[in-house]
């Protein structure tokens, strides 16, 4: 049987990919924030998934306004990479798991919940910070992915509801699959940032760390908060975190507290990360 054995959130700051790959991460800058990497990637190293399912969210980089996925699944057996601003980072191609998202995608549609599947995708920062954040730069990923994009960009979004239920089906789907797979997945974008407008430069760290502490303790009433909230308290950007709720969706009702990490500012962002394994685990 395939098994959830972890869930990862992270922040995927654009400017972060940036310091990996022009070797700035012992700037004065830039330090303390991979600082509170450093544990992640020993704790990788030592509790690797064979595949990680990646909720992120395509900055228009590869979608765009013609088409714009609610929910989507990369299928295919390689992603390449893309990016808006600084372009495609020189990191390795993503490899895909096609098998196990082939399950996923048909049982999570004969779900309900209709997953756009896709034959073909590139993916950016959203996907690729957070990798490279978990395993620095080597020559190949240590691991298989399966992108699940999700649109938090344009309107409408999906519900956290909506969101939460995705995660609960994933795990039901994962656990059905017939192959002894241990899998992680990961919940990226947030914390709080907005990259726009009046309020650009916004963060509220307070009300990061009750959102992380929400979403250990108590995601059922988490995954109700309105979308307005994120605008107000997060700022416009702040809504990624409802992928956020899909990687706790599929961890089961308990968790443990692995690792927690925030950082103030990265670029325009609070950078918050966490390590939870499942408590049945
Ligand atoms: C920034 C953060 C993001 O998540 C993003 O997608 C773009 C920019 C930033 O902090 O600059
Ligand atoms: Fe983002």
């Amino acid at each position: 049987m395939a098994k959830i054995t972890a869930g990862i959130a992270t922040s995927h700051v654009p400017a972060v990919g940036h310091a990996v790959d022009s070797g700035r991460t012992q700037d004065d800058y830039w330090k303390p924030m991979f600082d509170g990497y450093e544990f992640s990637k020993k704790w990788i190293a030592e509790n690797p998934a064979d595949v990680a399912i990646i909720v992120y969210n395509d900055h228009a980089s590869y979608f765009g306004m013609d088409i714009m996925p609610t929910f989507a699944m990369g299928i295919a057996e390689k992603f390449n990479i893309c990016d808006e601003g600084y372009g495609p980072r020189p990191i390795p191609v993503v490899e895909g798991h096609a098998e196990l998202a082939t399950h996923l995608a048909a049982s999570l549609i004969l779900d309900d919940f209709d997953m756009t599947v896709l034959n073909k995708l590139d993916v950016d920062h959203g996907l690729t910070v957070p990798l490279s954040l978990m395993y620095g730069t080597p020559d190949k990923w240590p691991t298989k992915v399966i992108p699940l994009p999700v649109n938090v960009v344009m309107n409408p979004q999906p519900s956290g509801e909506r969101c939460f239920s995705l995660g609960k089906a994933i795990k039901d789907a994962v656990e059905q699959f017939d192959g002894d797979l241990k899998v992680h997945i990961w919940g990226t974008g947030g914390m709080s940032h907005q990259i726009q407008g009046a309020r650009a430069g916004l963060i509220n760290l307070p009300w990061d760390i009750q959102f992380m502490d929400d979403l250990i303790n108590d995601p059922e009433t988490l995954q109700y908060k309105p979308h307005l909230e994120y605008m107000v308290e997060a700022g416009s950007e702040g809504v990624e975190l409802i992928m956020w709720l899909i990687m706790r969706g599929a961890l089961g009702d308990k968790v443990n507290e692995v690792h927690r990490f925030n950082h103030v500012p990265a670029s325009n962002t609070s950078v918050g990360h966490l390590i939870l394994t499942p408590k049945d685990n």
